[in-house]
């Protein structure tokens, strides 16, 4: 009997983006307590272009990228009980070893996943689960941020940095962004009540007072950021930081973390919970079909991207 296949963006080596296939691999095996998902939709993030170019966590290829998915679920497993065939369902893969959403087909803990709110589609339901999980998992669970307390965003246009500014405000926080003048009007509509253009400010004496910075820049950005906290304040990284930022932040009284996303139900549920009461919306900046995945991590890569890109799995 021949085993099932599905369509995956593959790759054999490490590189460019022109190292991308589309090719058929074998459909995955549903384990116990897991899912088999139906990919509809599977959103791109930069650690795939940084994976698909450099040996970071996943050692070598071949292997398939992405971990945002959105789709029905069409299997379950031993003791699954969250979900049947026939649930739309969204979520992160676990980061970063069960990484594969680029492909039309993904098995993975029941876990990782919620139920896809209904007033989204596939496409905008595949461009939260790392970004936002990322955004709440920062805010919400390592800086446990208040009402009235000051948050500063770093690349407040970018994947992380527009559904950040979103969950921020529903917490009822003061919202200072960083971003260029191009992208102010988008990110103001998000409710970013003031905007830092980076190009032409510095964001180094321009915020003072912040409780919570939220670095995802890199460079000297966090070295930079630390200025802008109150006493006692907290950055929060996304990317590592040499030593010596964390000298500065204890001489400074202040303290800095550097924090790397999981896969997270009870996160994705919450996240669930803002869409579906309109508090949270991600921004759209491109869909491409599967087979065009190479192109989409090219646009991806400028790094000057506002909202998400997205694969559709037509
Ligand atoms: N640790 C973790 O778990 C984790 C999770 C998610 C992401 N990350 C990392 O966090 C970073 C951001 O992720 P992302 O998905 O938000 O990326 P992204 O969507 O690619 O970010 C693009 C945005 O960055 C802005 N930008 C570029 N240079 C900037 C600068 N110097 N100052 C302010 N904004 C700048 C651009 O705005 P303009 O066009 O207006 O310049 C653009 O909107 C990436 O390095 C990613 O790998 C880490």
């Amino acid at each position: 009997m021949t085993e099932p296949t599905m369509r995956a963006i593959r790759q054999v080596v490490l590189g460019g983006p022109e190292v991308l296939h589309e090719v058929e691999i074998p459909k995955p095996e549903l384990g116990v307590s897991q899912i088999l998902v139906r990919v509809h939709a599977a959103g791109l993030n930069p650690t795939d272009w940084s994976h698909r170019a450099f040996p970071i966590f996943l050692g070598p290829p071949p292997f398939t990228l992405g971990w945002d998915v959105s789709g029905v679920v069409e299997a379950t497993g031993f003791g699954v009980t969250l979900f049947k065939p026939g649930d739309e369902v969204f979520g992160m893969l676990p980061y970063p070893h069960g990484v594969g959403s680029h492909a039309e087909y993904v098995a993975a803990p029941t876990r990782a996943f919620a139920s896809k709110p209904e007033n989204v589609d596939h496409v905008q339901a595949a461009a939260l689960p790392l970004a936002a999980l990322t955004a709440w998992q920062a805010l919400n669970d390592t800086a446990r941020l208040q009402a009235g307390q000051r948050v500063l965003i770093h690349a407040a246009a970018g994947g992380v940095g527009h559904l950040a500014v979103q969950i921020a405000k529903a917490r009822g926080a003061y919202v200072i962004g960083t971003a260029s003048a191009r992208h102010h009007d988008l990110v103001r509509g998000l409710g970013a009540d003031e905007l830092i253009d980076y190009n032409t400010t510095d964001f180094a004496t321009a915020v003072r007072d912040a409780d919570m910075v939220l670095e995802t820049v890199g460079g000297d950005y966090p070295m930079r950021s630390l200025r802008t906290l109150r006493p006692g304040g907290l950055l929060v990284a996304l990317l590592p930081f040499p030593p010596e930022v964390r000298e500065e932040a204890n001489k400074a009284g202040v303290s800095a973390q550097v924090m790397l996303v999981e896969h997270d139900h009870g996160g994705m549920t919450a996240i669930a919970d803002l869409v579906t009461a309109g508090k949270l919306s991600p921004v759209i900046a491109g869909i491409f079909p599967l087979a065009d995945a190479a192109k989409a991590h090219e646009l991806g890569e400028t790094r000057h991207v506002a909202g998400k890109l997205v694969l559709t799995m037509v």
